[in-house]
């Protein structure tokens, strides 16, 4: 039986003023949502916020992105054990973000991933096809290849306890989601290419689907069957609209 994950991804946005009522109005909200686990990934500045407001509830937190290095001469960088001092328990892993936006390739994310696992951090993988790679009828080849160089680099027991995140790069922030069936198509897809290295891993692993979740379209898109929770960008920004996809997971 898997656990829903809904993960707030809430990228470069926020004051501390807003972070603080937004973490405020998470908890206040949290006594129906028993069923489902709940996380949070704020910008790292305002993760110690996060630590401080929710450490004690059931609310986990996480990074947005983490260095594939432990440790040196590599200005700006945040490393996974850094993230491990401030209490995270999850780290976002190859957002379509940081893949297209700052170059990060399949073998850094699996690096990072590696470094994420290395140091007791959930990573969350995320993968995901461009608009014309759909188009182009090549959706489950970007996918399969974007996990298979994890799976090379760290072995399949790596991924045993982690997160995958399938999030077409199409459907984040533009409103457009993919369809209930469309996104089960994709995520059953991942979860037959995992069970071709390990059946038991397969089944157990949490696949959310990301792109314009909202509350609107959360409970259809949360019934299919290989759909585990959702990671959440723009609708995490209001604890409203963030709480009531939790329900819908719940
Ligand atoms: P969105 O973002 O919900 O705003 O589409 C999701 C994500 O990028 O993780």
């Amino acid at each position: 039986m898997r656990q829903p994950l809904v993960a707030g991804n809430w990228k470069l946005n926020g004051s501390l003023a807003s972070t603080k009522e937004l973490l405020a109005g998470i908890k206040a909200g949290l006594a129906e949502v028993v069923n489902a686990e709940v996380a949070v990934c704020p910008p790292y500045i305002f993760i110690p916020e996060a630590q401080a407001q929710l450490a004690g509830s059931s609310v986990a937190w996480g990074g947005q992105n983490l260095s594939a290095e432990t440790s040196g001469a590599f200005t700006g960088e945040i490393s996974a054990s850094m993230l491990r001092d401030f209490g995270c328990k999850y780290v976002l892993v190859g957002h379509s973000e940081r893949r297209t936006l700052y170059g990060e390739d399949s073998a850094l994310v699996a690096k990072k991933f590696a470094a994420a696992k290395e140091a007791g951090l959930i990573p969350i993988l995320c993968v995901g096809e461009a608009l014309e790679e759909r188009q182009q009828g090549i959706t489950e080849d970007i996918v399969a290849g974007q996990l298979a160089t994890v799976i090379d680099q760290s072995g399949i027991t790596a991924l045993d306890g982690a997160v995958i995140a399938y999030e077409p790069v199409w459907a984040i922030g533009t409103g457009m989601t993919a369809t209930p069936e469309q996104a089960q198509a994709v995520h059953a897809y991942i979860r037959s290419q995992l069970a071709q290295h390990d059946n038991a891993i397969a089944g157990d692993m949490r696949i959310l689907y990301g792109g314009s979740m909202k509350p609107e379209n959360a409970v259809e898109l949360l019934a299919q069957d290989d759909i585990d929770g959702g990671l959440i960008g723009g609708a995490a920004l209001n604890a409203e609209n963030f709480l009531s996809i939790c329900k819908a997971a719940n």
